[in-house]
């Protein structure tokens, strides 16, 4: 099956949703470099992917693409989304002539499939997405990764545990081990937890690692 339908032609579809945060985010990747935003992919990432069989990889939140390319170098078949089209425009500015590169996709992480992001991808990651994510679209999101992963996926969730004042006025929650439980429990085990260390300026950066379950009633399994 088809990683995705989505058109990768370097044009920036309308995107619904996202409001505050996307302006913000926005502004933020016109205005210049911003902050969080690595020359090369999280060490972190390197290290865990390092060994695995590559196959399909989805990266929510890419930004400028560091860890999506990564990953394409490695052999994964990758999709990368965003809702900054600045973002976009710029990994794919950055995309080494001659490298393997990713699918880049503008568009809302919560509405993944209406984008044309189908899978199954048996890797996902999100390193500062989800926690900025409003508390009422992460149902949505919880919903949209397991319907696009198979039996056994593994996905990885970075973000800071508890986001400054300024943040959490733009809709941001932070990442809490228990908030993920209860809205991916039912497709997602936790099965790890750490401090991931090296990200941006936050020095509370924590790492959950989830992994997908096959569903009962028939719905993605491993392999696709
Ligand atoms: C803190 S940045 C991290 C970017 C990248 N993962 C990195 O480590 O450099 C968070 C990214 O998530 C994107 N983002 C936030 N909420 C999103 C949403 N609902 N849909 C799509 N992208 C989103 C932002 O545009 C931004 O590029």
């Amino acid at each position: 099956m088809a990683t995705t339908k989505a058109r990768d032609d370097g044009h920036a579809p309308a995107v619904r949703g996202g409001g505050m945060a996307r302006a913000f985010y926005r502004f933020a990747y016109r205005a210049g470099r911003p902050r969080w935003d690595a020359e090369g992919p999280h060490p972190a990432l390197v290290s865990l992917v390092g060994a695995r069989t590559p196959g399909r990889a989805l990266d929510l939140g890419c930004g400028t693409g560091a860890d999506a390319s990564f990953l394409a170098a490695q052999g994964w078949q990758v999709v990368g989304v965003d809702f900054a089209p600045e973002a976009i425009n710029e990994a794919r500015a950055r995309q080494r002539p001659g490298t393997p590169a990713p699918t880049y996709v503008v568009g809302d992480v919560t509405q993944l499939r209406s984008l044309g992001v189908e899978g199954p991808f048996e890797l996902v990651i999100d390193v500062g997405c989800y926690h900025g994510i409003a508390a009422g679209r992460r149902d949505a999101y919880a919903t949209e990764v397991a319907a696009v992963t198979c039996a056994g996926a593994d996905l990885f969730i970075a973000g800071i545990a508890h986001p400054p004042a300024t943040w959490r006025l733009l809709g941001a929650r932070g990442l809490d081990p228990s908030d993920v439980i209860r809205r991916f429990g039912s497709h997602f085990d936790l099965v790890g937890q750490e401090e991931m260390q090296g990200v941006g300026r936050h020095a509370r950066f924590v790492l959950l690692h989830l992994v997908r379950r096959a569903d009962q009633d028939g719905g993605p399994d491993a392999g696709g």
